[in-house]
């Protein structure tokens, strides 16, 4: 068997087509969405990825605030400046870069986040929300793989899933997600026992370690047929590749997601759909 494609590529551009037309919807309203991105420290990878971020959102129309914190800074010069944001009813949507600096508490800094402008997911509330299944601004990389899904009609009912990582970011939002839609779902981790015959007994492997001499995916370790959804993202000979080895699962699996062009793309698209929705909800609330 060879696999089909899951292109984020094309459900990315989907989904950022169908924000621009929310955001134009909402500014033919009065609304300009906005969102905040700070950058707390001087972490290099960080700054590109708030660069990104930006860049992203302008493409479709909304508007960005960038606040930059010296590597200096103190945790309560952090939750000021969020408790500022959170009361600027201009803005609709914070993003904190994770990760922050080994001396900041980053669970205190995401709990002071307002839920409404949450748009990561990641807040005490929305995660809480999410475990009930009345999640709204739900975690843009888990949030990601249901479009994917969507896009392809890929059904996981029923599903045997094992999501290898237990991240607050990754693997826990998304096994609430894959249940919510019926599949039977083992979180494993670097302690699981029988990492080798989970996976080769899974309809649907999603992995998300990013660390290649330690874990790699190989068609070898997959049932012939099943999905596999690549997150981690690793340098291999100084190129980006996903944990799994895509050429030998392309050939046993029936769908698989590339590094580069999967759920980077899709993690990066739901952010701006979480923006254009807390920029819908302020909307409503204030009218
Ligand atoms: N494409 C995207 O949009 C996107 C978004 C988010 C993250 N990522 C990527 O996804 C990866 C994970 O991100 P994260 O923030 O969730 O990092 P993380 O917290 O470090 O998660 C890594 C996970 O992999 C597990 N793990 C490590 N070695 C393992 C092994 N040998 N066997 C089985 N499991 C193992 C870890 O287990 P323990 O919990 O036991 O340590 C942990 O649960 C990174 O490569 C990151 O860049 C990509």
């Amino acid at each position: 068997m060879v696999a089909r494609i899951i292109d984020g590529k094309v459900v990315s551009a989907d989904v950022k087509s169908k924000v621009k037309k929310a955001v134009e919807r909402l500014k033919d309203r009065g609304v300009q969405p906005c969102l905040a991105t700070v950058l707390a420290g001087d972490d290099p990878a960080s700054a590109t990825y708030v660069g990104s971020k930006q860049n992203d959102a302008k493409e479709v129309g909304i508007a960005t605030r960038d606040h930059r914190l010296a590597a200096t800074f103190k945790q309560s010069e952090l939750v000021e400046l969020v408790q500022l944001l959170n009361n600027d009813p201009e803005i609709h949507g914070i993003l904190v870069q994770l990760p922050l600096p080994k001396q900041i508490d980053e669970f205190e800094i995401i709990a002071a986040l307002s839920p409404l402008k949450d748009v990561d997911g990641l807040t005490p509330y929305n995660s809480g929300m999410l475990q009930s299944g009345m999640g709204l601004l739900k975690p843009c990389t888990p949030s990601g793989i249901m479009e994917l899904f969507d896009y392809y009609k890929i059904d996981v009912a029923g599903m045997d899933a094992v999501v290898v990582n237990r991240s607050n970011l990754v693997g826990k939002p998304l096994a609430l997600l894959l249940l919510e839609r019926d599949a039977t779902v083992t979180i494993c981790h670097s302690k699981t026992k029988d990492l080798d015959e989970k996976l080769r007994n899974a309809d649907l492997v999603v992995t998300a370690v990013g660390n290649r001499p330690r874990f790699t995916l190989t068609g070898s370790m997959i049932k012939e047929g099943s999905i596999v959804i690549d997150v981690g993202t690793a340098r291999l000979d100084n190129k980006l590749v996903g944990d799994a080895d895509f050429e030998s699962v392309k050939q046993k699996a029936s769908w698989v997601t590339p590094v580069p062009g999967g759920v980077g793309l899709m993690t990066r698209a739901m952010l701006l759909k979480n923006t254009v929705t807390a920029a819908s909800i302020a909307r409503e609330m204030s009218r």
